[in-house]
């Protein structure tokens, strides 16, 4: 790609891409070629380029970006760590949740629980939380002392042996618990809505629940909210509306919409006191920790998004994928549409009564084909289609994008096992 305004990006060919997918990747929040973000960035530049937040030193623009999002940000959440994206901001998550047990005098708290689907970055402590995997086959051992339960999946009822899927999963988290040992438990770490398992919001009472039965047992939550902060679902952070109350909330993507990498690790004041406080350092950073540019963009990005009501726009989003998509969910292919804010996942099956998932091929056909033949920019994340538009995305462009789901998947012989060339 060469060229972006609003949802449309341009290939070095000069094809025109409608782009579905948020710079590919569920980020854009403020639409491509925004000249507010630009002009930020060559301020900044022109004013001080870079000075480290890594040891003793900051920059005005990270501290001003710190004070905002402690403004944001639910509860006593009022203190910043700032990372270059999503991975490092969960690598600085676990190592902070195991620092802040450590200073109190409980140092065995070493075992992190994530869960299966969920998806926490690549890099070696991320890439272990994470739930799929495929990412983690011939890479040698991965971070040990990590341990992973099912989240809830509503569509996948056969996960839980007919019992309510909480229920379930809080006896499991409860008896894996105990297996490890509380005392032997930093943190567990989640995403509100999982993001690249496939757009899978938990039922209602989930995450008060696990909040309740961790907070029992002195164990720290991580809403990792990389990809549904900052108006992905309609508010600035989504862990407060399911109940979540995390001690450590992860994000990136959205704080800058990706016009520069930047993640921030948000968190209670107990902890930064904790692992920071007095005479105590805490020693991990980046060379490009606290980025001034990025900072500074950062905060022009916010503005935009608060001065547009963007928050607002992406549950409008939302409604009209709802609705686009009601002539697709009657399609022998679909299992299950699940639209959350500005995200939505289209799950694929090759039988809706037995809900067998889509071979991993077809599902890749299926986005190549509303790519080739639509020029709509989606991608499959397994069995499920997944759209993460800009939230500047018009109605018309959230029809043009369910019109052409609808087409392709209409062409799905899953019986033959085949997509038909239209
Ligand atoms: C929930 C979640 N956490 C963490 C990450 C990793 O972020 P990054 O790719 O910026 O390292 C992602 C990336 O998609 C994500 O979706």
């Amino acid at each position: 790609m060469v060229r972006g305004e609003g949802s449309t990006v341009w290939d070095a060919a000069g094809r025109e891409f409608l782009d579905a997918l948020g710079g590919g990747i569920w980020v854009a929040q403020v639409g491509h070629g925004r000249r507010e973000l630009a002009e930020a960035a060559a301020r900044q530049i022109s004013e001080l380029a870079h000075f480290t937040s890594f040891f003793e030193y900051g920059s005005d623009q990270a501290a001003l970006l710190a004070e905002r999002l402690a403004a944001l940000a639910p509860g006593d959440i009022n203190r910043a760590y700032f990372t270059c994206g999503g991975s490092e901001g969960v690598d600085t998550a676990l190592k902070l949740a195991r620092l802040y047990h450590h200073h109190r005098g409980e140092t065995d708290r070493n075992w992190i629980i994530a869960r299966h689907y969920g998806y926490h970055g690549a890099t070696y402590g991320s890439g272990t939380a994470t739930g799929i995997p495929d990412m983690q086959v011939a890479v040698g051992p991965n971070l040990p002392h990590v341990e992973k339960v099912l989240p809830p999946y509503p569509y996948r009822a056969e996960f839980y042996g007919g019992q309510d899927p909480t229920d379930f999963l809080l006896n499991e988290l409860s008896e894996t618990i105990e297996r490890l040992g509380a005392r032997n438990i930093a943190a567990m770490v989640g995403e509100p809505v999982l993001g690249g398992g496939g757009v899978i919001a938990p039922p209602a009472d989930y995450w008060p629940r696990v909040r309740e039965l961790l907070r029992s047992h002195g164990i720290l939550l991580i809403a990792d909210e990389v990809i549904t902060g900052y108006g992905r679902i309609g508010t600035w952070f989504d862990s407060a509306p399911r109940g979540m109350d995390p001690d450590i909330i992860t994000t990136a993507k959205g704080l800058t919409s990706g016009y520069v990498p930047m993640g921030a690790v948000l968190m209670r004041d107990e902890i930064a006191e904790a692992v920071a406080g007095g005479d105590r350092n805490f020693f991990h950073g980046y060379t490009y920790s606290g980025h001034p540019v990025s900072a500074a963009v950062a905060l022009a990005n916010l503005e935009v998004i608060e001065k547009e009501g963007l928050l607002a726009r992406s549950l409008e989003i939302g409604e009209w994928f709802r609705g686009g998509l009601v002539t697709a969910a009657g399609l022998p292919s679909v299992g299950d549409v699940r639209v959350e804010g500005a995200m939505a996942g289209i799950e694929l099956v090759v039988n809706k009564e037995t809900r067998e998932p889509l071979s991993m091929e077809l599902a890749l056909e299926v986005a190549d084909d509303i790519y080739e033949t639509h020029g709509v920019i989606t991608r499959n994340y397994g069995p499920t289609l997944v759209l993460s538009p800009p939230l500047v995305f018009t109605r018309a462009e959230a029809e043009r994008t369910t019109a052409a789901i609808t087409e392709v998947l209409g062409r799905l012989d899953v019986e033959a096992g085949r997509l038909d060339s239209r």
